[in-house]
């Protein structure tokens, strides 16, 4: 097994990411779901991957699931199966779910329903981006999360941080035991696609950008957000410096300096 650090693990107070084996494109990519408490001990699943039953005995010790989000047009896989354990969970996903995935029992949707979780959770769409399929470019409809009381981010697709070390500090200093690592063709292949060890976008998004002033505006307004720690989907949480990290990553990815960004 290639990603074996499949648990339910604390990244900060109220905050816990799980990994799930992925393939992308034959690549082992591994995707993350990312649990927030809230006040009242309401949880958050972002991005649900399969819940086996371990899993689902692990959340339940932090409280009751009251959310189940699909991030973006991609991570959908499991909402419905989340839905059917956590019936009295509300399912939120992006604008243009309901259309591509008309089956899912949706409740409400991004930026057309009212959905508020207060300070503790706030969010924004990544406009202008679009992800590169193998045979076409995709609207993304990212909606991004910022946990201030952690100083969090949370993207999905936007960004990727693949390594050698298959190891982020976060899980070291949780004194979880790492062991999961990327493999040698999953590296090149990041390699190849510029998100080596690195906090951005590959260059296949940069081929097939939508709108490079609307994908500017909402890095902008992710940078205006006081985070340290960059959790996504693929790749090693980066817990240091990844504000830096990402600004960097989109300053390659717009060929522009962003640099007057605090
Ligand atoms: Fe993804």
């Amino acid at each position: 097994m290639i990603l074996n650090n499949q648990r339910l693990r604390e990244i900060d107070r109220n905050i816990w990411v799980q990994d799930q084996s992925f393939k992308y494109w034959g690549l082992e990519v591994g995707t993350r779901m990312t649990v927030i408490r809230l006040v009242g001990n309401s949880i958050i699943l972002i991005s649900p991957i399969k819940l086996e039953s371990q899993t689902q005995e692990n959340i339940s010790k932090l409280g009751t699931v009251k959310y189940i989000i699909a991030p973006n047009l991609f991570h959908y896989l499991y909402l419905q199966e989340a839905k059917n354990i956590y019936p009295q969970a509300q399912v939120l996903v992006v604008p243009g779910l309901t259309d591509k995935q008309p089956e899912i029992a949706i409740d409400k949707v991004f930026f057309e329903d009212e959905i508020d979780f207060g300070s503790e959770l706030e969010y924004i769409l990544f406009a202008g981006f679009r992800v590169s399929m193998i045979t076409q470019a995709a609207t993304l409809n990212e909606v991004v999360f910022y946990h201030p009381a952690s100083k969090t981010l949370i993207l999905t697709d936007t960004a990727f941080n693949f390594d050698g070390e298959g190891c982020s500090r976060s899980e070291s200093i949780s004194n979880h035991r790492v062991d999961r690592t990327f493999p040698w063709l999953t590296q090149l292949g990041a390699k190849i696609m510029g998100s080596y060890d690195t906090l951005q976008p590959s260059v296949l998004e940069k081929l097939v950008i939508e709108d490079r002033e609307k994908v500017q505006a909402s890095v902008e307004k992710i940078l205006s957000w006081d985070f340290q720690r960059v959790i996504m989907a693929h790749g090693s949480i980066v817990e240091n410096d990844a504000k830096n990290q990402l600004k960097k990553g989109y300053e390659w990815f717009l060929n522009k300096n962003l640099t007057k960004l605090k």
